[in-house]
């Protein structure tokens, strides 16, 4: 299992890019900010935060969780742009969202540094923390390994058809496209889905 405290505290942070992702900039100017919602909107696993910040802007409450101490608190440390908090916590403890309501959620590498045993979890965490009618958007890591590289995660890989069928107990998927930006090195691997909860479970 990864130690993300560990990684963060040794600076072993590949992910960390020190921007927000492009494909939620992209988001951001192709979608009508009411598709978040009232608020407020949560962002698993958060890392330093820049993604949080990113949807700041836009108005509502902003929650960042991260499972890792340093993460949380360097995140905190940046200029605050809009209501955005962060917080230590395991987004799969059910014991994290008792109680809580999200608008809107925004996934962008948590899913894919999580096992993939833990999916169903994730999909589980995500309904049970998000209104009914409420939105998951997200950036999926499609396939991170490039040819001849030993697919030895995190990040775990998912192909579009898993994760719909992660989600599908919860949720309807609406909309799904590769986005045009990217980080570099990311071009074409990644895939954006809009999936609304629904209220079968
Ligand atoms: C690959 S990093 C991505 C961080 C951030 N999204 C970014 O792109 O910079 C994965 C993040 O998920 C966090 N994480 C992993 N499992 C988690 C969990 N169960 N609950 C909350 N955060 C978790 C890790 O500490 C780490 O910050």
């Amino acid at each position: 299992m990864t130690d993300w405290e560990s990684r963060y505290r040794t600076g072993d942070t590949p992910w960390e890019k020190g921007k927000a992702a492009p494909p939620l900039i992209e988001f951001l100017g192709k979608m009508e900010a009411s598709i978040w919602g009232e608020g407020p909107i949560l962002v698993p696993g958060c890392g330093l935060g820049h993604d949080v910040r990113a949807l700041g802007g836009l108005g509502p409450d902003v929650v960042g969780v991260d499972i890792s101490e340093s993460a949380v608190e360097r995140a905190a440390k940046f200029p605050q742009v809009g209501k955005e908090t962060y917080e230590l916590g395991n987004f799969l403890d059910p014991e994290w969202r008792k109680g809580r309501k999200f608008s809107a959620i925004w996934e962008h590498t948590c899913f894919c540094a999580i096992h993939p045993g833990d999916r169903a979890n994730y999909a589980e965490a995500a309904a049970g923390c998000l209104k009914d009618g409420g939105l998951l958007a997200g950036v999926f890591f499609l396939n991170p390994y490039d040819p001849g590289e030993e697919e030895e995660g995190p990040p775990f890989g998912a192909a579009i058809g898993e994760i719909e069928e992660t989600f599908s107990p919860w949720f309807e998927r609406f909309d799904g496209w590769v986005p045009t930006a990217a980080y570099p090195g990311r071009e074409g691997r990644e895939w954006i889905a809009l999936f609304r909860k629904g209220t079968k479970r």
